[in-house]
This record gives structure tokens, C-alpha cells and sequence, in this order.
């Protein structure tokens, strides 16, 4: 991503602040793993949207119309140790030249440096309650310039959410979002076709897994936007299953729900598929009644549509489906009324997608359905879930499981579906995996 994007939205958010007020943001820190080990670093999505610096131990600091430069930059000076262990980090000089902060400062003086920046602020846009270490020092810093008030100082009076400003930015992607939205969705999609193609009973869960990250991998993207779900037969009914252990056995179905992550921007995609290649009649029969929903509900993303109306019409191809093939009895208006459904398909359909995979955006403005606009992406993922230990209905549909997913971006006159790559109709799976 270009400085300038950065820039960009650095500058929408001055706007929003306002002059005579501050806005701040922590980075994210170095979470420990083991010992001494840490887990690979990941910047906090909101901190890097403002300012692309990768780094833990930063604090970017905003102020509309500081004649000395509005966007300062608090980071690790540079460490020539550090950087011989380590590797590259930015240091001051880095930040203003290569980041474009106006001022840079280091990290070690902050509490010397902050409250001269907030006095006679009036209020701070700050992510509330997110980082305690930031909240405490936050109040640390206006009590400290309280206690000046005699020497005409004001402190500042009012705290503002800082994210929810940023939210609502991240919510319409720009064009160079998009772009590597669509290289997280095109290499992901890649990995569900080569999972498609590879898959045969006595292979591991985990060996399909890893065949899909080494596909990521190879293409340049080193992180999982979330961790991978490679679940074989009932495993699938598991929602959140990621232990992937087990093997895979003919007749059962292959549920994969795996992206990748391209430059702080997520892929997610779910593909149920028959492990040898071949649906069986009842599983075709549910496969084909979550595909039809997925397509209802794609169907209606469009600009101007309520983001509830997809999964509305989600819900009642599953529930005439279930009804028809006698998993639900009743009359479908009020097995809808009653949430009948929530038996086999108990989440919604989609979230937003972004840089982190349940991405940020109110879903609700003042009560209602927030309505759909060009820019923004969505998961469409329908699923049924029948537990092998369901005693409602006939044997042969316990234990599977199935969810499609795809991401889909909301365009001028409709939509565009990110991840078409990956087949999910019947014959079109049966066909790629027969040919494998
Ligand atoms: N992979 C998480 C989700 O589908 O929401
Ligand atoms: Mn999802
Ligand atoms: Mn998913």
C-alpha cells in the first residue's frame, strides 16, 4: 500500500477531529507465546489503517492544525543491536521519512512528551478501553495537567471514540484496498481448488491444512486471516473446529473454511466437498438446498438493499428445503416465526470482511438494518449443521455438516462475488475432483 493512502486517510480523520482537539493510537504488542518465544507480531488493524507502520511499542498522535505538523509518530529509537538480532525497524528517522509523521519522538518519553500535547486540548479521540496500559496512562497524563490548571493550563474535558470514526472509514474499501482484497481471495481460492483436488480417504485433516497454507505461502501470503477449519464428517458440525486431527473417510463430506491474509487484508471462503469425490443422495440433497440459499442470498446485495435482507432470504429457502425433505415439520411461516431453523443453522449469514476477518461497521444505524453501498464486503455462508446425535430426524442426515461461503463486494448497479474461482455447484465439484 502507498504512503499516499495512508495520508489520505489521515487526513479524512484530522478532518473528523476537529481543530483544538487530540486523537491518539496505541500499536499492538508483542504477545508471548513461550518463554522467550513470541507469536508472530501483528499490527492492530486500526493503528496500521492510519499509518502503515508495522512496529509494536508506537503511538501516533493527531492534532488538526498544530503549526509544527499535525500526525506525530512515538516508536523505538534505533537500535543498532537490536537491529543485528532483530532486524529492520524504523527509528525516528524512519518514521518521518518513510512513515511521512511530521514529528517522531521516542516511545521511552512519552510520559514527558503527551501531556504538553494534550494541554488546552479540548477533547481526545481515543479507542476507549482497548489497551489498558494506554487508559491508565491517558488519565495519568490529564491528571498531571490538572494539577497545572492554576497556571492557566486546561486539561482536556471529554473523551470520543476514536474507532468508531475509523470504522466507518474502513467499512467503504478504496481501490488499492480492494486490489489486495482480491489477491487474498484469489490465491485463497487457489488453495480450496488444490484442497479439492488432492482430497482422499486416509489423508489427515491436518495434511489438507497444510497443503492449503503451503499454497499461501508459497504465493507470498505468511499469515491465516483466521486459523484454518479442516473438518471431515461430524466434525463439520463443530462450528469453530480447528483441532483438525482426523482422518478423512470415504462417504464422509470435507468441510474447509480457510483464507488467507494479503497485506493486513483477509480472504474467507468455506467449500464442503465429498471426500472421494462423489455426493451421496442425501448429501447432495443438503448441499444443493445450502447452495440454493447462498445464491437467494447473493442475490439480493445490491446498494440500496438492507444488509438483513440476505439472510432473510437465507432463511426461508433452508427452512421450505428442510421442510420439504422432512428435517422440519410444520408450516413454513411459522417454523420462521419460531426460528425452527436455528436447529441446523444457528449464525447469520455473513459479516462484514476487511483487515480483520469479522470486520469492523455497524451493522445497525439508529435501530435499522444498515443499507448496503458500492465499497463495501461481505461473507455470504449459509450452512446446516444436522449433530449426528439428533434424534428428530431420520438417520441418514445426522452428522453433516455444510456451509458455502464467499466473499462479495458490493458495487454500483450490484455485486461482484471475489471468489468465484472456487467451484460449489454440484456437478462442477464432482467434475474438477474426478479429473484430479
Ligand atoms: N472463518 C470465520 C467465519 O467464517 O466467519
Ligand atoms: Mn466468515
Ligand atoms: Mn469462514
Amino acid at each position: 500500500m502507498k504512503q499516499v493512502e495512508f495520508k489520505k486517510r489521515r487526513k479524512h480523520l484530522m478532518k473528523r477531529i476537529g481543530q483544538g482537539n487530540i486523537g491518539l493510537i496505541g500499536s499492538a504488542s508483542e504477545q508471548k507465546r513461550n518463554r522467550d518465544v513470541s507469536y508472530p507480531f501483528r499490527q492492530d488493524s486500526d493503528f496500521y489503517y492510519l499509518t502503515g507502520f508495522n512496529e509494536p511499542e508506537a503511538l501516533a498522535v493527531f492534532i488538526p492544525g498544530r503549526p509544527q505538523g499535525e500526525y506525530i509518530l512515538f516508536c523505538r529509537e534505533f537500535d543498532e543491536k537490536k537491529a543485528l538480532w532483530e532486524g529492520a525497524h524504523a527509528g525516528l528517522m524512519g518514521a518521518t521519512k518513510d512513515y511521512q509523521a511530521d514529528d517522531a519522538f521516542p516511545i521511552d518519553d512519552i510520559d514527558d512528551i503527551l501531556p504538553g500535547l494534550l494541554e488546552n486540548k479540548g477533547k481526545v479521540f481515543y479507542p476507549m478501553g482497548r489497551d489498558s496500559d494506554l487508559d491508565h496512562s491517558l488519565m495519568d497524563w490529564i491528571n498531571h495537567l490538572r494539577g497545572q490548571t492554576r497556571s492557566g493550563i486546561s486539561a482536556p474535558m471529554e473523551l470520543v471514540s476514536l474507532e468508531h470514526i475509523v470504522h466507518e472509514m474502513r467499512l467503504i474499501k478504496s481501490p488499492a484496498e480492494l486490489k489486495l482484497m482480491r489477491k487474498a481471495a484469489e490465491i485463497s481460492a487457489q488453495a480450496h481448488v488444490k484442497a479439492m483436488q488432492l482430497s482422499r480417504p486416509g489423508l489427515f485433516e491436518y495434511q489438507v491444512e497444510a497443503e492449503i497454507v503451503h499454497h499461501f505461502m508459497i504465493n507470498g501470503l505468511r499469515a491465516v486471516a483466521y486459523p484454518s477449519i479442516v473438518a471431515a464428517g461430524k466434525n463439520a458440525c463443530t462450528l469453530h473446529y480447528t483441532e483438525n486431527a482426523d482422518s478423512l473417510k470415504a462417504g464422509d463430506l470435507l468441510l474447509i473454511d480457510a483464507g488467507a491474509e494479503c497485506d493486513h487484508y483477509a480472504a474467507d471462503i468455506t467449500r464442503t466437498f465429498p471426500v472421494s469425490g462423489q455426493f451421496n443422495e442425501p448429501q447432495k440433497q443438503l448441499y444443493q438446498l445450502v447452495l440454493d440459499a447462498q445464491y437467494a442470498a447473493i442475490a439480493e446485495i445490491k446498494p440500496g438493499n438492507p444488509w438483513n435482507i440476505a439472510h432473510e432470504a437465507s432463511v426461508s429457502v433452508l427452512t421450505k428445503g428442510l421442510v420439504k425433505l422432512g428435517l422440519l415439520k410444520g408450516r413454513t411461516a411459522k417454523l420462521i416465526k419460531d426460528e425452527a431453523y436455528k436447529a441446523f443453522y444457528m449464525h447469520r449469514i455473513g459479516h462484514w470482511l476487511g483487515m480483520d476477518v469479522h470486520d469492523v461497521g455497524d451493522y445497525k444505524i439508529n435501530d435499522e438494518w444498515r443499507i448496503l453501498e458500492p465499497g463495501m464486503v461481505l461473507t455470504i455462508e449459509p450452512g446446516l449443521y444436522i449433530p449426528s446425535d439428533c434424534a428428530t430426524v431420520d438417520e441418514q442426515w445426522r452428522g453433516i455438516g455444510i456451509r458455502i461461503e464467499d466473499d462479495v463486494l458490493v458495487t454500483e448497479d450490484g455485486h461482484e462475488i471475489l471468489t468465484s474461482l472456487v467451484p460449489k455447484s454440484v456437478e462442477a465439484i464432482e467434475a474438477l475432483m474426478q479429473a484430479a
